[in-house]
């Protein structure tokens, strides 16, 4: 199924309006790859087609269809290693002191695809930290994508799924096999919360995070657009909370406000005092 210029000029505008996500020019097959299962799935003879039908109708769901289908939503447990080290090494036991009066510990996983970072915080904190389980702990996991976010609330994955980055030891501690899936556990799956969110539209009322991770989709925004989120992540990570991007994502040259921690091998970002 082939692009013209015009359609793919018209998908481009559309996904960068509604998501942000920049999509380069001359990646024409991408768009190709990812538009033709929602051809087929339409009954429509081609992606021009389809294109017709976008621009026929107001924003719909059909809309929302194109543009989801247009995000990356590579993810996995333990997604680069050091930043969860960094959480049960250092950032949880200092929280668990500091919040030793409240006992409540708020983490968002802004951006957590099909739910695989939310939960590898679930497991290291009941894993590592038992005695967080008196404590009030809500983990929020918030994506653009419906349809990742209904993955992440069922909480299934395939074999090669939980064969990248969970330690055998983890898979057998804490999911159950469910048919060819293994399925995370409920009282881990309880822990989190999984709502729909964009970040680009206005936000709704979050509580104040002590965590934040927001890895891997600042890279899909202009200058203007990770500015505006560093701006508003500022205004719902408490204090002394930590930020988490991608390892290819930092703050600099973004938002003087925030300055760069350094744990061992991974780095989390915090608001300058
Ligand atoms: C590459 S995944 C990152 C998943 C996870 N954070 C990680 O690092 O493993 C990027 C995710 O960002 C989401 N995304 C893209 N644009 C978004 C937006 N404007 N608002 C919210 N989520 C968005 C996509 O749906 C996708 O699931």
């Amino acid at each position: 199924m082939s692009l013209a210029v015009h359609d793919s000029s018209y998908v481009r505008a559309l996904v960068r309006e509604r998501s942000a996500i920049v999509l380069d020019e001359g990646k024409e097959y991408l768009l190709e790859s990812r538009l033709a299962p929602i051809v087929r799935r339409e009954d429509l003879d081609s992606i021009g087609d389809l294109v017709g039908q976008l621009r026929s109708q107001p924003f719909g769901d059909l809309h929302a269809r194109v543009v989801e289908a247009m995000t990356t939503n590579e993810t996995s447990f333990f997604r680069d290693a050091h930043p969860f080290d960094a959480l049960q090494d250092h950032i949880v036991p200092e929280l668990i002191e500091r919040r030793a009066g409240e006992r409540r510990l708020r983490i968002w996983c802004a951006a957590c695809s099909s739910g695989q970072e939310p939960y590898s915080v679930a497991m290291l904190l009941r894993d590592r930290f038992p005695e967080l389980q008196s404590w009030d702990v809500e983990i929020l996991g918030t994506d653009l994508s419906t349809e990742m976010l209904e993955r992440a609330r069922d909480g299934a994955y395939t074999t090669l799924e939980v064969n990248r980055g969970l330690p055998a030891r983890q898979l057998v501690q804490n999911f159950e096999q469910a048919g060819p899936m293994w399925r995370i556990k409920a009282p881990l799956r309880e822990m989190a919360e999984f709502r729909v969110m964009n970040l680009i539209e206005p936000w709704p009322l979050l509580p104040k995070m002590d965590i934040v991770f927001m890895r891997n989709v600042l890279i899909y925004f202009d200058t203007e657009t990770k500015q505006d989120i560093l701006a508003q992540i500022r205004r719902v990570l408490r204090p002394d909370g930590s930020l988490f991007l991608g390892a290819s994502e930092t703050t600099l040259n973004l938002d003087p406000a925030f300055e760069r921690v350094a744990y061992g091998r991974a780095s989390c970002y915090r608001i300058q005092s």
